[in-house]
């Protein structure tokens, strides 16, 4: 039996300790010695769960048993949580976290503890919750070189955006009602601003190149200014819009950025909605690659945080090797990032953007919304456009368009 533990005892871990409860048999078909809880590590006691006599708040009690060979970090935050890890590293105790801003931060360093301790760090449910995406990428494709990872990894703003869409409802309208039901925290920021977005594309950027790649370094811009009327015209040039955290090799170098995008209907992302994620993987002999699940939940990012615990468990002495090298890449400056745009302007400077972008609009419809115009440009630096843009007095929106 692999004994093991479970520190932060809230949604996820409870979803973690109800995998391994109901799904014993299920992973006795991997794991034939089965896997059960010792200990729950949290600063609060649990009178009513069946877990109740299993909790401790000392880390200590934990690493300290010579049973326990695999924990999983389901705390969040940075601390206590790196201090806890490093304990069990140093013991020789796989871990097993949920927790991106930890591994965002301190994937490489952790990594490397891990392995030097004949143990394994692992972090699936850090990024795209129940989805298989991690382990796809070191297992599966770990003979690719993947070239570019395209991902709607929010699933709180992909909901408001699924929302502002079918009801032509404005986002603070939409965040409010989303707050109401509870997918949405009442301090909504770390989502909507993007940044949960830009640590989790920050990760698999990591992954895709073996090296570290910051998420300070990556441009992060979130859904705030996104309105019906920005919806509106997406659906004229036959598009919607999606958060998307991207990263891509290209001749300029590494490319990494969070921002909203015009997405074709066409495209499979754009069929990825409410609070799903879904994350477009492209390596240069599988080709495209498409995983959609749910990016958040109890039991859905349970299920991905035991899924680790049973690979390291297999790997018991040697460590699940991940090659994530402490080596910060440099990336493409946001000004020399290309890409195509949608720009809405008032609909009497019809001339002044013609000459503005003489040569490079790809199409310009005039009949979405009424007193605007809106084009799609031709593909460009950021800094370009913006310099175009300079001479026109009324621009109301300037959308990157996924190509
Ligand atoms: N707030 C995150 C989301 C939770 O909405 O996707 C999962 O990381």
């Amino acid at each position: 039996m692999i004994h093991a533990a479970i520190m932060g005892f809230g949604n996820i871990g409870t979803g973690v300790a109800r995998v391994i409860d109901v799904n014993q048999d299920a992973i006795r078909r991997t794991l034939p010695e089965g896997m059960c809880v010792k200990y729950v590590l949290d600063i609060r006691d649990f009178p009513e769960s069946p877990y109740g006599d299993r909790v401790v708040h000392d880390i200590d009690v934990i690493v300290n048993d010579p049973d326990i060979s695999v924990v999983c970090e389901t705390m969040g935050g940075k601390e206590p949580a790196f201090t806890f890890t490093k304990k069990a590293l140093e013991k020789g105790i796989s871990v097993c976290s949920s927790n991106k801003e930890l591994v965002e931060a301190h994937g490489a360093e952790l990594v490397a503890l891990a392995m030097r301790h004949g143990c394994s760090y692992l972090f699936e449910a850090s990024v795209g919750g129940g989805i298989p995406l991690i382990s796809t990428m070191l297992r599966s494709l770990g003979q690719e070189k993947l070239d570019s990872i395209t991902g709607i990894l929010n699933g709180t703003t992909n909901y408001i955006f699924t929302k502002m869409e079918r009801e032509g409802a404005d986002y603070a309208t939409v965040l409010r009602e989303a707050q109401a039901l509870g997918y949405a925290e009442r301090d909504p920021a770390a989502d909507v601003e993007g940044h949960d977005t830009g640590r989790k594309i920050a990760i698999l950027a990591s992954l895709m190149t073996g090296k570290t790649v910051r998420y300070e370094d990556a441009p992060v811009e979130g859904i705030t200014r996104v309105t019906a009327r920005d919806f509106a015209w997406a659906h004229a040039f036959g598009s919607t819009i999606k958060l998307l955290g991207r990263a891509a090799r290209t001749d300029e170098g590494l490319q990494v950025l969070t921002a909203p995008h015009l997405v074709p209907e066409t495209h499979a992302l754009a069929m990825v909605n409410d609070v799903f994620n879904g994350v477009f993987l492209h390596g240069n002999m599988v080709d495209d690659v498409l995983l959609y699940g749910r990016g958040a939940g109890s039991l859905p990012t349970g299920s991905a945080v035991v899924a680790d615990m049973i690979w390291a468990a297999k790997a018991k002495g040697t460590g699940v090797p991940v090659e994530w090298d402490a080596e910060v890449v440099s990336l493409v400056a946001e000004d020399a990032m290309k890409s195509r745009y949608m720009v809405r302007v008032e609909a009497d400077e019809r001339k002044l953007a013609e000459d503005a972008f003489e040569g490079l609009i790809a199409d310009l419809k005039t009949d979405a919304v009424e007193g605007e115009l809106a084009f799609i440009t031709e593909e460009m630096p950021l800094s370009e456009c913006r310099a175009r843009l300079a001479a026109l007095p009324s621009v109301m929106g300037c959308m990157r368009v996924l190509a």
